[in-house]
């Protein structure tokens, strides 16, 4: 016969079960939603995004270069240039170890994120981060490629401009052969993100 302290361990051991059980689920849902079993290794593949210039880019502009990818938008309030500063730091920790890394910042916002205002934006943070917008379908293509999930979200019911978009936050790091090597969560520290990189190139 249990005794009523087991049956409590009993049911507390569920519970745990239970939250890890649905926080693992919530993560792989915000990383890779959509994806097939197979995992991370199907993260990133062809893309079509227009430049600051105007000029059409594809993946294969950077093949040959170590690429790091981020997804995010000029207006986001916060999680945005909290990232993109941590990589700007990061490349200036890595110096000139880092010198032909290519950042790629790819708006989810490409009906108020403009070729030149994207780029310019981005170019603020560090030269090597480039900014990249294009068409709602090249972007949406884009973001499919990488498993990043977007939305628009919080509309101002009187502006139609005034909206912000979530959006998955992870930073992407792929190797020179354009094939998925790491990423690193919202929050990493430039510190940890650059001895990753190193260790990666
Ligand atoms: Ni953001």
């Amino acid at each position: 016969m249990k005794t009523p302290l087991t049956r409590i361990g009993a049911v507390l051991a569920v519970i745990a079960v239970i939250a890890v059980a649905g926080l693992a689920g919530r993560h792989y849902w915000g990383m890779i939603a959509g994806a097939p079993e197979s995992g991370v290794a199907a993260i990133g593949g062809p893309f079509t995004l227009i430049d600051e210039g105007g000029r059409t880019v594809t993946e294969a502009d950077f093949r040959g270069q170590p690429l790091i990818v981020y997804f995010g938008y000029t207006y986001c309030p916060d999680v945005c240039p909290t990232t993109l500063t941590t990589i700007a730091e990061a490349l200036d920790l890595l110096g000139n170890k880092g010198h032909d890394i290519a950042v790629l910042f790819i708006t989810v916002d490409p009906e108020r994120d403009r070729p030149e205002n994207v780029g310019e934006y981005a170019r603020v943070f560090h030269p090597q981060i480039v900014g990249l917008t294009g068409t709602i379908e090249q972007v949406t293509a884009a973001a499919r490629a990488y498993r990043v999930y977007f939305a628009k979200a919080s509309q101002n019911p009187n502006d139609p401009e005034d909206y912000l978009v979530d959006h998955s936050a992870y930073t992407y790091m792929m190797g020179r052969d354009g094939k998925f090597l790491t990423h690193f969560p919202h929050g990493v520290s430039a510190k940890d993100m650059a001895e990753r990189i190193a260790k990666l190139l």
